[in-house]
Formats: C-alpha cells, structure tokens, sequence
C-alpha cells in the first residue's frame, strides 16, 4: 500500500451516504480511499491485494458460505484497520458481493470512527448477549456492505472471541455474506489474534514498510500456531517505488502518463 493522508477530514461520499436505517449522513474517514481516491494508486494495490485473496481462496475449493479473511499484523500501529477496511470496501465497490467488516479488536477498535457509525451496539455487546446480530450489523449501500464495530471494551476480550458465540455469530455471518473480513489486533501484543485467525479461511498479515522488524513478523506468524497465513501486505511504501495505475477512458486502457 502506498502512502496515505493523515488528515481525518470528513468526507461525504454516495456510496456510504448513510447507515440504513440510521437516519442521519454518515461522515466518513478520507482515508479510505477506496472510496475516496479510488482512482489513485492506493486503491490500485487493494483492488490487486482483493484479487490475489480471491484467487487464494479459489485454490483451496469452494467452502460453504462466504469467505472469512483476518487482517493482522505483528505489533500496533501497522496499518491494519486501514488495510481492512480498505479491503472491504474495495470488495464491495467491485459489486458482485456482500461484504461484511466486523471490527475484532475488542480493545480499542477503530471501525466505528472510521464509517461514523457513532455509538452503536457492536461485536463486545453481541459476543456478551446484549443484542443481536441485526443490531450490531451497520448496512450500507442498501445492505451491500456491513460494518459492525468493537463495541464497549469489555474486561476479557480472549474469552469473549473464545466463547460459542463467536462461532455462531461467524456462521450467520457466513450465511448472509459472501466475503467477510476481520480487522483483529496484533499477534505478538495479544492472545485475541490467534484465537481470531484460527476461526478464518485465510489471515493476511500487515507489515509496516521500513518499520517492522523481519524477525518480529516471523515471531508474529509463529503466535498465530498454525492459522492459515495466506501472506503480507507491505503497508506505507514509499509512493515513489510503487507504479501509478493506467487512466482509464472511456473503458479502455490508454497509455497515459
Ligand atoms: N499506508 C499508510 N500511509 C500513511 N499512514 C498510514 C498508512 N497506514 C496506516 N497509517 C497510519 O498509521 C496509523 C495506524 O493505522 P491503523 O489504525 O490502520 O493501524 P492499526 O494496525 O490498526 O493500529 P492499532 O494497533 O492502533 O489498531 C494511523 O494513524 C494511520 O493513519
Ligand atoms: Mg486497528
């Protein structure tokens, strides 16, 4: 992934003009672009990131329901809940799936901010029996993609993401999604990540460019004891290194600059 704004200005776009339901317009986190650059190279790189965890799955034979990736990495601050949602979103923009995001970082999770969902039930709540999964689940783009956030921090989050309930919530999940996608903390600073990787299909680690250590994603991949590690995403790469996209007109490819 290239480089992306720091800024956290609101931006409005029509694809996530508002939660169903909700009422008000969501405003949402300009750096998802996905949405709000989905021309840029950014968005270039998790179209092939999108494609590359398709073909994986489609390697490993048809499971039942929809596909279950988690997104990772090794310590905080790598670009995870930004990869995971730009995956997400990318997956939905594309228009032949459902999509859900479900904000596993019981801890200090960011997906709520991110969509301006505001204060919503979320997976703590539904993992403690507190509502439903209808009510965790925040639609957008007339149910296409979903969003359910972290929700209140609870006191054991390893025991809650361990319990039955998480099981059963990822089969409903399955069930009314074709592409699922986990935003989980990180594995060396967590048990959660393991717990949470073992329930996937496939785990994508994310790896801050010129800042993890390569022994650290070794010791990272090595905590998750044997969860399905499809690969890694090299976050905040130098835009320098990485090729613009060929614009396209009028549906065909030019050769433009
Ligand atoms: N490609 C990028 N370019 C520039 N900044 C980035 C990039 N990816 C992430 N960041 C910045 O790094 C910080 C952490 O990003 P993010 O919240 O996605 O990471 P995280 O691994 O989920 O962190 P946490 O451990 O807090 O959950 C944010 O301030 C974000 O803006
Ligand atoms: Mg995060």
């Amino acid at each position: 992934m290239t480089s992306i704004p720091k800024t956290v200005a609101g931006t409005r776009t029509p694809f996530l003009e508002r939660i169903e339901g909700g009422g008000a317009e969501v405003t949402i986190d300009e750096r998802l672009v996905a949405i709000t650059d989905p021309q840029g190279a950014a968005a270039e790189q998790y179209r092939m990131l999108l494609h590359r965890l398709r073909y994986a799955r489609s390697l490993r034979g048809a499971a039942q329901g929809g596909a279950v990736i988690a997104v990772t990495s090794a310590m905080r601050e790598e670009g995870t809940s930004l990869t995971a949602a730009n995956l997400a979103l990318t997956a939905a923009r594309a228009g032949d799936s459902r999509v859900a995001l479900i904000d596993c970082d019981l801890r200090r999770g960011t997906q709520a901010s991110l969509f301006g969902m505001g204060a919503r039930m979320g997976l703590s709540d539904l993992l403690q029996g507190k509502c439903e999964i209808g009510e965790a689940l925040g639609r957008f783009h007339e149910g296409q993609m979903a969003v359910i956030a972290a929700g209140k921090a609870p006191v054991e989050p390893a025991a809650l993401l361990a319990s039955p309930r998480f099981i059963a919530a990822l089969q409903t999940l399955r069930s009314l999604f074709d592409e699922i996608v986990l935003d989980v903390p990180p594995a060396l600073a967590t048990a959660d990540a393991s717990i949470v990787a073992h329930r996937a299909d496939g785990v994508v680690m994310v790896v801050r460019a010129e800042a993890t250590p390569r022994d650290q994603v070794a010791s990272a991949v090595r905590a998750l004891s044997g969860a399905p590690v499809w690969g890694l995403v090299l976050n905040g790469v130098d835009p320098a290194r990485v090729p613009r996209p060929l614009p396209v007109v009028k549906g065909q490819l030019t050769a433009g600059k």
